[in-house]
């Protein structure tokens, strides 16, 4: 199976295991990339079913609305009961890199909305510690260098995405080599730099469901069970 085919399959499994969402006055949290497309795709079959959606991203809403599924703004919506995102890396107690689309900070205020993340990966993003993959930062364009010169002392090698601006108008500035064996705690220190708007860190809220797609089918993992 390519890695195509398992996003499909992990995507398909979302729709099964959320199918309890599938009621009417139901507003469904959704993530940003291609794992998360390829859920969305699948979530317009059931339209009908539920109320609508919050998007992480201005490309969500986009793909959404072309579906034909409203899109909420998350100030109208209330608490979600579930929201389903990809990762970047997932390590074993389900805490997550995100932001390799850039849509970290939408989707960390999504995913604190939801009493429930489902993340949705094939097997090549889950690894034993967090960290191969350098973590996006989001920060306020007149803090690139404040920022940067603080990461720096953290330990991390950061890099500003060239080209690359968010929804929100400002930088990512992904940044290898820190120390992420103790995920929580990094995520502290990374939610305390002033002029970082957000971190790719998801471990002070890990996800609770952990769908993964290997050759053999989709895996279901809870935090606790690896
Ligand atoms: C978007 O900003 C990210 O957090 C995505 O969730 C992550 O990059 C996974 O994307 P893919 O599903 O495209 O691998």
């Amino acid at each position: 199976m390519d890695q195509a085919a398992k996003k499909q399959a992990v995507a398909a499994a979302a729709i099964e295991d959320i199918r309890g969402q599938f009621v009417s006055g139901a507003i469904i949290g959704v993530g940003t990339g291609s794992t998360a497309n390829a859920f969305i795709d699948l979530l317009a079959q059931h339209k009908q079913q539920f109320d609508g959606a919050v998007a992480s991203s201005q490309a969500t809403a986009d793909r959404l609305s072309s579906h034909g599924i409203r899109v909420l703004d998350l100030n109208d919506a209330g608490t979600l009961a579930v929201y389903v995102d990809g990762a970047d890396e997932a390590d074993p107690d389900l805490n997550l890199i995100k932001g390799g689309g850039g849509a970290l900070t939408r989707e960390k205020i999504v995913a604190a909305a939801s009493e429930r993340f489902v993340c949705i990966v094939d097997d090549s993003k889950c690894v034993a510690t967090l960290g191969d993959y350098p973590l996006p930062i989001e920060v306020l364009p007149m803090a690139r260098e404040l920022v940067m010169r603080a990461l720096v002392a953290l330990g991390g090698q950061p890099k500003v995405r060239e080209g690359f601006t968010t929804d929100n108008g400002n930088l990512i500035v992904d940044t290898a080599a820190l120390d992420l064996r103790d995920p929580p705690a990094m995520e502290r220190a990374l939610n305390d730099l002033v002029g970082a708007v957000c971190n790719g860190l998801f471990a002070l809220r890990p996800a609770d469901a952990l769908l993964v797609a290997g050759t053999s089918g989709v895996a279901n993992y809870m935090r606790g069970d690896r």
